[in-house]
């Protein structure tokens, strides 16, 4: 399996993914998606969206504002609640999440659900070793709030302060009555959302893993109470199939199903589709019952009414809500990863290429006369056509063989070559990344051919 060193150096030299502010010498934990790495974002959300929305009949999709009143936050717990465990190690000051201290202290122990005083009691009885200075002296654990705090206006006062979203999900939430009376969905139904969302994170890291700033996509989908163990099955099935689907081998995926006891107090059952990251399986997806704690929140804060009326038997209730809520960057990590490969071909070389499920494959096509001075104009306006319908790239430079091989590496699906034969029979060469495998097309059936090769 490819290392994650690999993965950063093969990301930055190839334009996927760069280093936050790295003219001024970076920001920490920062990461900016060049031409390739923020198609691949692109390719990745439309996927997303296309299954969870345009293809569901139960689903719609909405866009809230990153800032919002800060009684949302009050009403949703964050305020009070969003907080991370923090110490500091007495000798060198660095700082560290206790939790991932015990558990990377000792593998088999899950600190999920422990309280502070439990976790200080650990780390003193098991004389657990700073990873910075390997002295064992640290102090007391207090909670971290990761909220993002700014202000709103002109006066720098507490009035106006305000928070950067740390999810997605609430913008739903205070949003739920709205959306069903505009669209006129029954419960059940679902509403999605893609959108940064900001945490100040203790111990970000593992390249994109875990930063401050990252982009989720979450849905909230309302069910009559009672019902949602059904729906939760039902979503925890869909998930899954819609990662296997986009190329995600079976055997790099697992269920975490939380313990009763390691259960948020708003959640009867929570999973996390776990994948197998190149430091070992950890979290990518994660899949909660929330019961109708949050509209309950906010029915009780804001003092609205936010039930719904059932049309067909007059019932009135809150509705319950299951939420799978999903990382882009996370994705974008487990599908570079998997899709990574060095192939040793039969004369001996080395083919680096990126084993991309086409629908996400930052280029459909790369267009490449064969001679540039010959077939430059015919292959720039077949560029030209294809690109009105796809992600296309041409490129003109170097022999054809060297050419294939960067398409390869970045993960361009099919190659197309226009040739000394293109003027004769209107006809062009198409080579497929996977297999290499080269078919002959008309240029008549080029768009509807490409359309069939990278469906999901
Ligand atoms: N509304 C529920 C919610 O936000 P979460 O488990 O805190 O749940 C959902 O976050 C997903 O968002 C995670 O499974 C992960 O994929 C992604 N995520 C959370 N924090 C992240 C961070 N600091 N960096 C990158 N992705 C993160």
């Amino acid at each position: 399996m490819v290392t994650l060193d690999q993965i950063v150096q093969f990301a930055k030299s190839t334009g996927f993914i760069y280093q936050g502010s790295e003219l001024y010498g970076g920001l920490a934990n920062t990461w900016d998606y060049g031409p390739l790495g923020s198609l691949l974002k692109k390719n990745i959300k439309d996927a997303w969206i296309q299954k969870f929305q345009r293809e569901s009949d139960y689903n719609v999709l909405i866009d809230s504002s990153i800032l919002l009143n800060s009684d949302v936050w009050k009403a949703s717990g964050h305020v009070g609640g969003f907080s991370d465990p923090l110490t500091e190690c007495k000798s060198c000051n660095q700082r560290f999440r206790a939790d991932k201290l015990i558990e990377d202290h000792d593998k088999t122990v899950s600190a999920d659900g422990w309280d502070t005083d439990k976790m200080y009691q650990y780390i003193l009885d098991h004389k657990v070793t700073c990873p910075s200075c390997g002295k064992h002296d640290f102090l007391p654990i207090r909670k971290f709030n990761m909220m993002f705090q700014t202000y709103q206006g002109v006066v720098l006062e507490q009035a106006n302060q305000i928070y950067l979203r740390p999810e997605t999900a609430q913008g739903i939430f205070i949003n739920f009555k709205n959306i069903q009376r505009t669209s006129r969905k029954k419960v059940p139904f679902g509403v999605c959302q893609v959108g940064k969302s900001f945490r100040n994170e203790i111990t970000p890291g593992n390249f994109i893993f875990r930063t401050r700033e990252f982009e989720q996509m979450e849905m909230e989908f309302f069910v009559k109470p009672g019902t949602e163990m059904e729906w939760f099955t039902y979503w925890k099935a869909f998930c899954m199939n819609w990662l296997t689907s986009l190329g995600l081998p079976e055997s790099s995926l697992q269920f975490d199903d939380h313990k009763p006891e390691a259960l948020s107090h708003y959640s009867n059952a929570t999973t996390d589709i776990r994948y197998k990251f190149p430091w070992g399986f950890d979290e990518l997806w994660g899949i909660a019952s929330r019961t109708d704690y949050d509209l309950k929140a906010h029915q009780l804060q804001s003092g609205e009414n936010l039930t719904y009326l059932d049309p067909d038997t007059n019932e009135r209730y809150l509705p319950y809500v299951v939420e799978p809520a999903v990382g882009v960057e996370r994705l974008v990590l487990a599908f570079l990863t998997s899709a990574y490969d060095e192939e040793t071909l039969e004369n001996g070389e080395t083919r680096q290429v990126l084993h991309l499920h086409p629908a996400l494959s930052p280029y459909k096509v790369a267009v490449l006369p064969l001679i540039k001075k010959e077939h430059g104009e015919k292959a720039f306006e077949i560029f030209k056509t294809l690109s009105k319908y796809f992600d296309v790239t041409y490129d003109e430079t170097q022999n054809i063989g060297k050419r294939y091989r960067r398409q390869d590496a970045i993960g361009t699906y099919l190659c197309v070559t226009i040739d000394h034969d293109t003027a004769q029979d209107e006809s062009v060469t198409v080579r497929n990344r996977d297999t290499m495998a080269q078919v002959r097309i008309p240029i008549s059936e080029l768009r509807s051919y490409i359309e069939k090769q990278i469906e999901f």
